[in-house]
């Protein structure tokens, strides 16, 4: 009998009614998808609204499915499946446990070696939201040539490349020997760079000690413990600002941005660069009294993970995940040198999609 909607009564798919179109329009074969790009050769758009489902029968792990309109075909149950319960390949981040947070070290000279081991170390990326890489060469540049091996660099006013050490009338204060309270990078942007690699060339000074902290680990502290606090840095708007002689940015973005589901998205800290509307009252005082207590975590030991960046050594983490700082440090005491570069996450993403199904 011609159905618009069918229902699988045995095996994975038995909670689910699969619609015609939702079908027709997943149809695999060589006349429907491009075999060399995976894309459609029709548009769906213009599929019948009234498309039936003349026929269908399953054969253990396959659904064969034949339509009013003349197309037929098969389907892999598991991968309908996955695609209606939205199962990425992607690991699901974890949160930190700090107390028994080992520093997560990858050797250069192994990651690009074999696959297994960029694998593990982009699983760990995306579960932890950064990793150390030990054993690059200490030399200029060689932060281009390290975040190339993974995909493009995205370029900013600040140019593909950023140096950071101590210099007269710098554009940014990380480019001063100040300490760097924890914070995330170009809050400002349109869209925030979704990766910093941060490669230590010499960091011989006194001070200048590294920290990260979970901005996770964070959100779900605060939705446990400060639910008005977290309600209030997840709704309110805050414009990010940044100013140099050539350039003004603007974003306006919450502190926590949720997604679609209201789970955590991102985080955005930049006590230097935000402007909060003139709300009333009331609402002013509570965010002043929840951007504070985000402050006090963000700066207390109980989220921080905290290490010194030797020469040859690189920190690549998550931009829109967590926050990063640096103690102050003595520039007469020896010399300091980082250069960082940004990646987005289509790069390691991709790549780690890649790897895995091929
Ligand atoms: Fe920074």
């Amino acid at each position: 009998m011609r159905k618009k909607i069918i229902c699988i009564n045995d095996g994975k798919l038995s909670e689910f009614k699969l619609h015609s179109i939702w079908l027709r329009e997943r149809l695999n074969g060589s006349e429907f998808i491009d075999q060399n790009n995976l894309q459609r050769l029709y548009e769906p758009s213009l599929l019948d609204d009234n498309l039936l489902i003349n026929t269908h029968s399953v054969d253990e792990n396959i659904l064969n499915v034949e339509f009013s309109d003349g197309a037929k075909g098969s389907y892999n149950i598991d991968d309908l499946y996955n695609d209606i319960k939205n199962i990425d390949v992607i690991p699901e981040k974890k949160l930190w446990d700090i107390n028994n947070h080992n520093l997560e070290i990858f050797d250069n000279n192994k990651i690009f070696e074999n696959d297994d081991e960029l694998i593990k170390m982009l699983k760990v990326f995306y579960q932890y939201g950064y990793v150390i890489i030990k054993n690059t060469k200490a030399e200029e540049n060689e932060v281009i040539n390290f975040a190339e091996k993974l995909g493009p660099v995205r370029s900013t006013n600040f140019g593909k490349l950023f140096n950071v050490v101590s210099k007269p009338n710098p554009n940014d204060l990380a480019y001063t020997a100040l300490e760097l309270t924890s914070h995330s990078d170009n809050p400002y942007r349109k869209p925030v760079p979704g990766i910093q690699l941060l490669h230590c060339i010499a960091n011989e000074s006194t001070g200048g000690d590294s920290s990260l902290v979970d901005g996770f680990s964070l959100a779900n502290f605060l939705k446990q413990n400060q639910p008005e606090f977290y309600e209030v840095l997840t709704k309110t708007n805050v414009t990010f600002k940044f100013t140099d002689i050539d350039t003004i940015l603007v974003d306006e973005a919450k502190l926590i941005e949720l997604d679609h589901y209201n789970n955590f998205r991102q985080i955005r800290f930049s006590g230097r660069l935000d402007y909060v509307p003139l709300l009333d009252e009331n609402n002013l005082d509570l965010y002043y009294k929840a951007r504070k207590y985000m402050f006090k975590l963000c700066n207390s030991d109980d989220f921080k993970i905290k290490f010194r960046l030797s020469k040859g050594m690189i920190a690549m983490f998550d931009n829109l995940r967590l926050l990063h700082g640096r103690t102050k440090f003595d520039p007469n005491t020896g010399f300091r040198h980082l250069q960082g570069c940004y990646i987005d996450h289509d790069v390691t993403e991709g790549k780690l999609r890649k790897l895995l199904k091929s």
